[in-house]
């Protein structure tokens, strides 16, 4: 067996295209017929267990077009056993309540994740919910790892519910070995993300922009790529030379990034499986 990927999503929060944004990126998005739906992939060690790491509010729309995801052969079984959590942002928690109609649910996060997002108590009133503080053991041969990478606090969440506010993960298969790395919010490449990717087969990593500049050049922002946690994929590559055993592809694409409207190689696809044996 392996740890097998599925990108469900491959854009930053709002999608591309946003729904009210008729910037340069979306227009071409619209006039491609391109549609990234928010950040969010499955894995699974054995093809039956899926995980979803992270919950996008386009959830919903995203394990309908998933095959593997789908439910049965019993009326409520689905191959969906619960939620890896990176972050508490909006764009990766929102997708928790459309999982309400599970039978059983496990949701994983750092106990700071998991004290501040809101919708968790909710879940818990529909669902069998059970929390677990990773690192955590998944059903069919996985075992997960995080490694606190960001400490920006959601907009929404009050910054007392600790420290640990943004994960990377390491996916490792027991049998083999293989590993897979996920780091989409990553605000800056530090040695000790270094000795984490070490080693991984495959990093999905931050591909929110492309270059330090794109934010202002492209939209007139003011704060940069690393200020708004997000390090661009042109420092990303310098690091990356350090692993070349490593395939790295970029997702959480922002409707700035001019790579979201192209099928540049290295840039996910929604719906791609990257790592399957
Ligand atoms: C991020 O990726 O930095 C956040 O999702 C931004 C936000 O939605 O506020
Ligand atoms: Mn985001
Ligand atoms: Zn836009």
């Amino acid at each position: 067996m392996a740890v097998i990927v599925r990108v469900l999503g491959s854009a930053a929060g709002g999608g591309v295209p946003q729904w009210n944004c008729a910037c340069d990126g979306c227009t071409a998005a619209r006039r491609a017929g391109i549609d990234r739906t928010q950040d969010s992939v499955a894995v699974s060690g054995d093809g039956a267990a899926w995980y979803l790491i992270n919950a996008s509010p386009d959830i919903r729309a995203q394990l309908l077009a998933a095959e593997v995801l789908r439910p049965g052969p019993g009326r409520r079984d689905t191959p969906v056993r619960g939620v890896l959590l990176t972050t508490a942002e909006v764009d990766h928690t929102a997708g928790l309540l459309s999982l309400r109609e599970a039978v059983h649910l496990e949701v994983y996060g750092t106990a700071t994740v998991l004290s501040a997002v809101p919708l968790i108590p909710m879940l818990g009133r529909y669902t069998d919910l059970r929390l677990g503080e990773l690192p955590a053991t998944l059903e069919g041969g996985l075992t997960v790892r995080s490694l606190t990478v960001g400490t920006k606090v959601p907009r929404y969440a009050r910054p007392d519910c600790g420290t640990d506010w943004v994960s990377a993960l390491r996916i490792t298969d027991d049998r083999t070995g293989r590993a897979f790395v996920y780091a989409t919010c990553l605000p800056g490449w530090t040695d000790r993300f270094d000795a984490f990717l070490e080693g991984a087969d495959v990093a999905l990593l931050d591909g929110t922009f492309l270059d330090a500049d794109e934010p202002a050049r492209v939209a007139g922002l003011v704060r940069t790529p690393r200020e708004m946690g997000h390090l661009p994929i042109a420092d990303a590559r310098a690091a990356l030379a350090r692993h070349p055993g490593t395939r790295a592809l970029f997702g959480h694409l922002n409707n700035t990034n001019p790579l979201a409207v192209t099928a540049a190689p290295g840039v996910t696809a929604d719906g791609s499986v990257l790592l399957e044996e």
